[in-house]
């Protein structure tokens, strides 16, 4: 019967604990995932008690409050702390989503952080995010025109046809959906994922775009789009209320129609 374990530098090992100050009434255990794949140290799970008297509403505020008061080495992307910039993104509580959108009081017991799945670990909660950005580069998004724009004023739009981009532009581009989705896990190197398929279904639905031909050509490949099962994590999980899968529902739908 074959035999499967683990490397021994992919197990994770219980870490140190912080306790919260004494005299502190409501305290949480947040349990942080700790790795610098530079010091040759396995991975770590290192556990802070925080009292949520002295801490803001959000799990990125417990994450900052540990930074600044507890452990200056915890590492982690954040910018807007209002779900705009998409740098927040982790695991919390097993759902990927923001910090800044995450309320501490929506976890029951201790708040389990770990970096957005399947992706190489920079430091702690930072992923490596190199090949989603190169294959966001990949769909060139950005409005593409083939005719000049009409003298002294913008490319216009109906409102009918601007209200097909709801849904699309809010994308923060935080990656929640990819790193949820199995077939990226699998084929990350070839199928473009949730995110990045939502972004080139967003210039396709532009009606000021006129290279919508050329993009469904470069789309049309066996990984690329085709790797989408359906499988709808994506959708479950994105912090923005959108839907991926939906996007890529309709880059097939228009592959259908041109044949
Ligand atoms: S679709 Fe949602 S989960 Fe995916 S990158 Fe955009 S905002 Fe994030
Ligand atoms: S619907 Fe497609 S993109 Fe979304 S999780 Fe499933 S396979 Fe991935
Ligand atoms: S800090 Fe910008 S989305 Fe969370």
């Amino acid at each position: 019967m074959a035999e499967f374990s683990l490397p021994a530098n992919s197990k994770v090992k219980i870490g140190n604990t912080h306790k919260a100050e004494a005299g502190a009434k409501r305290v949480k255990a947040f349990k942080i995932y700790r790795y610098d794949p530079d010091s040759g140290q396995n991975p770590r799970v290192d556990t802070y008690e925080i009292d949520l008297d002295a801490c803001g509403p959000m799990v990125l505020d417990a994450l900052i409050k540990i930074k600044n008061e507890v452990d200056t080495t915890v590492t982690f992307r954040r910018s807007c702390r209002e779900g705009i910039c998409g740098s927040c993104a982790m695991n919390i509580d097993g759902t990927n989503t923001l910090a800044c959108l995450k309320s501490i009081d929506d976890v029951k017991g201790d708040v389990k952080i770990y970096p957005l799945p399947h992706m190489p670990v920079v430091k702690d909660l930072v992923p490596d995010l190199t090949q989603p950005y190169a294959q966001l580069a990949s769909i060139e998004p950005w409005l593409k025109s083939k005719s000049p724009p009409p003298p002294d004023e913008e490319r216009r739009q109906s409102v009918a046809e601007r209200e097909k981009l709801d849904g699309l532009w809010e994308c923060v581009l935080c990656f929640c959906c990819s790193t949820s989705c199995p077939s990226y896990w699998w084929n990350g190197d070839r199928y473009l994922g949730p995110a990045i398929l939502l972004q080139a279904y967003r210039w396709i639905a532009d009606s000021r775009d006129e290279y919508t031909g050329e993009r469904l050509d470069e789309l049309e490949d066996p990984f690329r789009l085709y790797r989408c099962h359906t499988i709808m994590n994506c959708t479950k999980t994105c912090p923005k209320g959108l839907n991926p899968a939906k996007a890529i529902g309709e880059i097939k739908k228009l592959m259908v129609q041109r044949m």
